[in-house]
């Protein structure tokens, strides 16, 4: 898919406020720090579209990218970081989950994970919460650059082993890098083919 035009629309922290014109959206989520606005740079090929930094809890407020004129990219604050519990205690802010469960026009988020970690439980309880809340989700390893081949397919087979002790089978995934630009072109046909099955472009 060719982008063409990519531009910061609004950030919010109410979902009732979010653009209302029902284009199509896809959302980005994940632990802070784990490369959400990253990846949105890189698929956009822009370097500062969204905001990103070395320290977890850059992105705060639901921010909106109008992408083609046609639908939508969105970056979500991360989970996992502000108000964690030792105890693998649930720490989505409200607005998050709100988002998720009243944003019809999400036709699917991406959950992003570190490539370089084993599962984590905050990231396993997020992904049983979107299968209990019917919100459809792929997976997306995120800094595959700062792993080898041997390493990176190491530890995908650990995460679909772990997945499917719940799953019935692996959701979709993919294997990203912002800094090398790995999965660019898997992620943007797979958007590609969700917006022509919902007549967007
Ligand atoms: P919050 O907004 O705080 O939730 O974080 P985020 O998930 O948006 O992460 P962000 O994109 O701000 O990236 C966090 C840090 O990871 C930054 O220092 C990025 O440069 C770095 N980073 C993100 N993606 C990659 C990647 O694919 N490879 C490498 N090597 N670093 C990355
Ligand atoms: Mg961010």
């Amino acid at each position: 898919m060719l982008i063409k035009s990519a531009e910061f629309v609004m950030s919010n922290s109410d979902v009732a406020k979010c653009p209302k014109d029902r284009l199509p959206e896809y959302a980005f989520i994940g632990r802070s720090n784990v490369g959400k606005s990253s990846l949105i740079n890189m698929l956009m090929q822009r370097k500062n579209l969204a905001k990103t930094s070395g320290r977890p809890g850059k992105t705060q407020l639901i921010n909106h990218f109008l992408i083609n004129k046609n639908w939508y990219l969105v970056d979500l604050p991360g989970y996992g970081y502000a108000r964690v519990s030792k105890s693998s205690k649930k720490v989505f802010q409200k607005f998050i989950t709100k988002y998720f469960e009243k944003r019809e026009q999400m036709i699917l988020a991406f959950v992003l994970v570190d490539c370089r970690l084993e599962p984590q439980p905050i990231d396993l309880e997020f992904m049983q919460w979107m299968g209990e809340s019917q919100v459809p989700f792929s997976i997306v390893f995120t800094k595959a650059d700062k792993l080898k081949p041997n390493a990176l397919k190491r530890n995908i087979e650990v995460y679909e082993q772990k997945m499917l002790e719940v799953w019935e089978e692996m959701p979709q995934y993919f294997i990203t890098s912002s800094s090398n630009a790995e999965g660019r072109d898997e992620l943007l046909g797979f958007l590609g083919n969700l917006n022509s099955t919902i007549d967007a472009s």
